[in-house]
């Protein structure tokens, strides 16, 4: 089959093919461009920034779980000033999209960073309100509808690009979540962040996590994260991107039959520096397979 067709919309910015990095896996690509071709992928979500330079969670922040992992990083970063100045000329050198993750304490803050955004050259911005590794803000934000609504309406009246919202899993029903934060405004969701876990040091009796409990991704989170994601695509019209576990071009292939319209791989990168290209050529290996020549018929088409 001639050509066939991976160009996604995702609020009306066109992507090349549905490939994007997870926000905190890729930093802001620049580790990886050594191994990855920046120019061949969807776009490029850049870590978490927030008004100023946060510090981070003690240390350990990462531990290893069966088909995962826990991290309680903390959302460290030089803070917003910084990765205008050096992150957005570096990306902007590639031809990708680039779609900043904004992290905040509180809804000033959001405000605050999605307003320096907002004359920055940056094509989609994406909202975490769904950390939990932050004492304040993050996740506190992403479990309560009425907390999401404000927060979306707020930062949508700063935002001059199109707003991506992201989902926490750590809520019963993940759909009316997804309608607040789409009645408050955002333009796309995306879906899952990590969810808590902990893990235990049993010879020391000790959380192994400096900051005692994390959040679990990678494949063991996947068949939550598709099951979400079908969930939200029947109960909203916005575009999705799926995440949670994407290991390869089949894992992603699911997402978007489960409704997503675009895919992230997060931790996939920390094993195989390569992985968003090699999800790349799976999708298009999947296409050749079954004849499909647009990406987008097959979006949510379950038999
Ligand atoms: C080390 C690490 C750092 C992360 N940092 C962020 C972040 O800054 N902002 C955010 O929205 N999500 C963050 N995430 C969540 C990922 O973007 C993604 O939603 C989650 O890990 C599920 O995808 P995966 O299983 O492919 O990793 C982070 C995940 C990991 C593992």
């Amino acid at each position: 089959m001639n050509n066939p067709t991976l160009k996604i919309q995702i609020a009306g910015v066109e992507l090349k093919n549905p490939v994007m990095t997870a926000s905190g896996t890729f930093g802001s690509g620049k580790e990886y461009s050594e191994f990855v071709d920046l120019n061949k992928l969807g776009a490029v979500i850049v870590k978490g920034v927030s008004s100023t330079a946060w510090k981070g969670n003690p240390s350990p922040r990462i531990a290893e779980t069966y088909g995962g992992m826990l991290n309680a990083v903390g959302l460290q970063n030089p803070g917003v000033d910084v990765f205008i100045k050096e992150d957005i000329p570096f990306l902007r050198q590639y031809d990708t999209k680039i779609i900043v993750n904004v992290s905040g304490k509180t809804i000033q803050e959001y405000c605050e960073v999605a307003e320096k955004l907002s004359h920055a050259d940056v094509d989609l911005v994406e909202l975490n309100i769904s950390c939990p590794n932050v004492k304040e803000g993050g996740i506190t934000f992403g479990t309560n509808t009425a907390m999401v609504e404000q927060v979306v309406k707020e930062v949508k009246r700063y935002c001059k690009q199109p707003l991506i919202v992201k989902l926490s899993p750590n809520v019963t029903d993940i759909t009316e979540i997804a309608k607040a934060a789409v009645s408050a405004g955002a333009d796309a969701l995306s879906l899952i962040n990590t969810l808590l876990g902990m893990a235990i040091d049993i010879h020391k009796r000790k959380p192994i996590l400096g900051n005692g409990m994390g959040g679990l991704s990678g494949p063991a989170i996947k068949p939550v994260a598709v099951r979400m994601v079908y969930q939200v695509a029947k109960a909203v019209e916005v575009p999705l991107i799926g995440m949670g576990g994407i290991m390869n071009g089949e894992d992603a292939i699911e997402f978007i039959l489960a409704g997503a319209t675009g895919v992230a791989v997060g931790t996939a990168n920390f094993t195989n520096p390569t992985a968003t290209i090699d999800v790349l050529q799976g999708i298009e290996n999947y296409m050749q397979r079954y004849g499909i020549g647009d990406i987008n018929t097959i979006r949510g088409n379950l038999r």
